[in-house]
């Protein structure tokens, strides 16, 4: 947990969203806990002409906006010092000699000798990905392969858009890089409580047991959005989708921790390779057709938290007879000795009505139902049976960890209730959970690699979804459409009706 010395992080891409929104305040943060040394210069590299201190002002309006009151002033000064700004056209190798000097000349202004530790984070559009890598190696800057974790490349998703275009930008990057040097970024994973899910399984003995096959009736994962285009968004949504920008990273990853069989150790490499048997196991959730198994959407005109919002066709640079979806549900099975039979319904979605993750496992109700009654309100008499058990992780917002079962009613019969015990992180710690960002950078700075997705893991989520994309993409039908502020389209819920189940409705 030291503070890091001796590292230099340049951000490609600086005047992008990504670099003042998230890069720039979880470095500001790791700054004011004391876990970025004052000696780590922050390099801002981009095409524009600027001085650092029009790079400091630019990014000290961004951050101040954000934090409001919160704002340290004092603590940005001592930021500040540390951030530089260095020119590039990244598509133009001849010009890396410059950023090599240049860069050369704020290390030693930083008091750094030797060689220092660089992260180049590649905050930019994919199609630079290997030029910058190219440029790098052009200058000099790629280090022989002994010292080769003395260079560390963070690369943002999209890694690719199908199968076929990952494994060439693959092997574009491993002209140059090694895999040990490659930090491929899913936020999800950076997530405090995603990462819980591996300390709650393995670290206690209660529930692991639990949670395969001879238990589990289903596992619900969902990755709800009430947002939809906001921030002009729609042009590089409209050429991705939800299965390319949330489905085929954050639900998987999420779909791998907790389906993963333990560790032998809790490292990089161990974790890596048990989420990888996952991905490989993967399978459609049912026989037959693509639309036996997987439903995509789109959202209408509709009311989202009482407010219009407009269609996704009507959107900011979205075609208005775009086909492209904006909610994807699956039913997938996972074909392993632990998970085999048990569905894995997985649903992601803009403009749905909350912003929600949750983890839902319901398990299998107990062999023999005792304790049915009939419960009258007037002339109306319901059957009232015990519900199945289901285990809730609510990754967020209000973090917390649910275990809902049946108990009796108080009172002269057989009454059942079902209730809840609940794990709130906000009532048990006080300290406010850190922003994914901040956790990543600062792994990439210990090169720990551990919570980020190896090329192999990639490769089986892609060769996994492409055919869905593929059949989606070649066929002139439109998705199904469900009204803006809805949980998605009724195909979804048929999905789901095959178990016998219904979708949670997040509270
Ligand atoms: C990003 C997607 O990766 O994840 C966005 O590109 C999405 O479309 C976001 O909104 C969701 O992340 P979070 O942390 O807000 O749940």
């Amino acid at each position: 947990m030291a503070p890091t010395t001796d590292t230099s992080i340049l951000i490609f891409g600086a005047s992008g969203d990504l670099t003042s929104r998230k890069l720039i305040p979880a470095l500001f943060r790791l700054s004011q806990q004391q876990y970025l040394s004052e000696r780590c210069p922050v390099i801002g590299v981009a095409r524009r002409a600027k001085t650092h201190d029009e790079f400091r002002d630019e990014m000290k309006s961004v951050v101040s906006a954000r934090l409001g009151d919160k704002f340290d002033a004092a603590a940005w000064q001592v930021f500040a010092k540390q951030l530089f700004y260095q020119q590039l056209d990244i598509s133009t190798p001849s010009e890396y000699s410059t950023l090599k000097s240049g860069l050369e000349s704020i290390e030693s202004q930083c008091g750094m000798s030797g060689e220092p530790t660089r992260i180049v984070y590649l905050a930019t559009t994919p199609s630079l990905f290997a030029p910058a890598v190219e440029g790098l190696n052009a200058a000099g800057m790629i280090p022989t392969r002994e010292l080769a974790t003395k260079l560390r490349v963070v690369v943002e998703k999209p890694f690719g858009r199908d199968l076929k275009s990952a494994q060439e930008l693959a092997a574009q990057l491993d002209r140059y890089l090694h895999e040990s040097q490659m930090y491929r970024i899913d936020h999800y994973l950076g997530k405090e409580t995603v990462q819980n899910i591996l300390l709650f399984r393995f670290g206690n003995a209660i529930f692991e047991p639990l949670l395969n096959r001879n238990h589990v009736d289903h596992i619900q994962i969902t990755v709800a959005e009430a947002q939809g285009m906001e921030g002009a968004r729609g042009g590089y949504y409209d050429t991705s989708g939800a299965m390319r920008d949330v489905l085929q990273n954050h639900v998987l990853q999420l779909l791998c921790l907790i389906a993963m069989d333990p560790p032998s150790l809790f490292q990089a490499r161990e974790i890596r390779d048990e989420k990888l048997k996952v991905l490989q196991a993967l399978r459609p959730g049912m026989p037959g057709p693509i639309g036996n198994w997987a439903v995509r959407g789109q959202y209408t005109a509709g009311l989202v938290n009482r407010q219009p919002a407009l269609a996704y066709r009507e959107e900011e640079r979205v075609s208005p007879t775009s086909n492209r979806e904006t909610y994807v549900a699956m039913r997938v099975a996972i074909d392993n000795w632990r998970w085999a039979g048990v569905p894995f319904y997985l649903r992601t979605g803009k403009r749905l009505p909350k912003q929600v993750t949750e983890i839902a496992i319901q398990f299998k109700n107990p062999p023999l139902n005792l304790f049915s009654t009939v419960e009258c309100d007037g002339d109306l008499c319901d059957l009232v049976e015990t519900r199945p058990n289901q285990l809730i992780i609510r990754i967020q917002p209000q973090e917390a960890i649910s275990l809902r079962f049946s108990t009796k009613r108080p009172g002269m019969n057989y009454q059942v209730q079902p209730v809840s015990m609940d794990f709130a992180y906000d009532e048990h710690f006080d300290a406010q959970l850190p922003e994914a960002y901040e956790r990543l950078l600062l792994d990439v700075m210990r090169g720990d690699s551990t919570l980020f997705t190896r090329c192999d893991e990639l490769e089986a989520a892609w060769r996994f979804l492409t055919p869905v994309l593929e059949a989606w993409e070649s066929s002139s039908s439109s998705p199904d459409f469900y009204p803006a502020g809805t949980w998605g389209p009724p195909s979804a819920d048929r999905l789901i009706a095959e178990s016998r189940a219904l979708w949670r409705t997040p509270r």
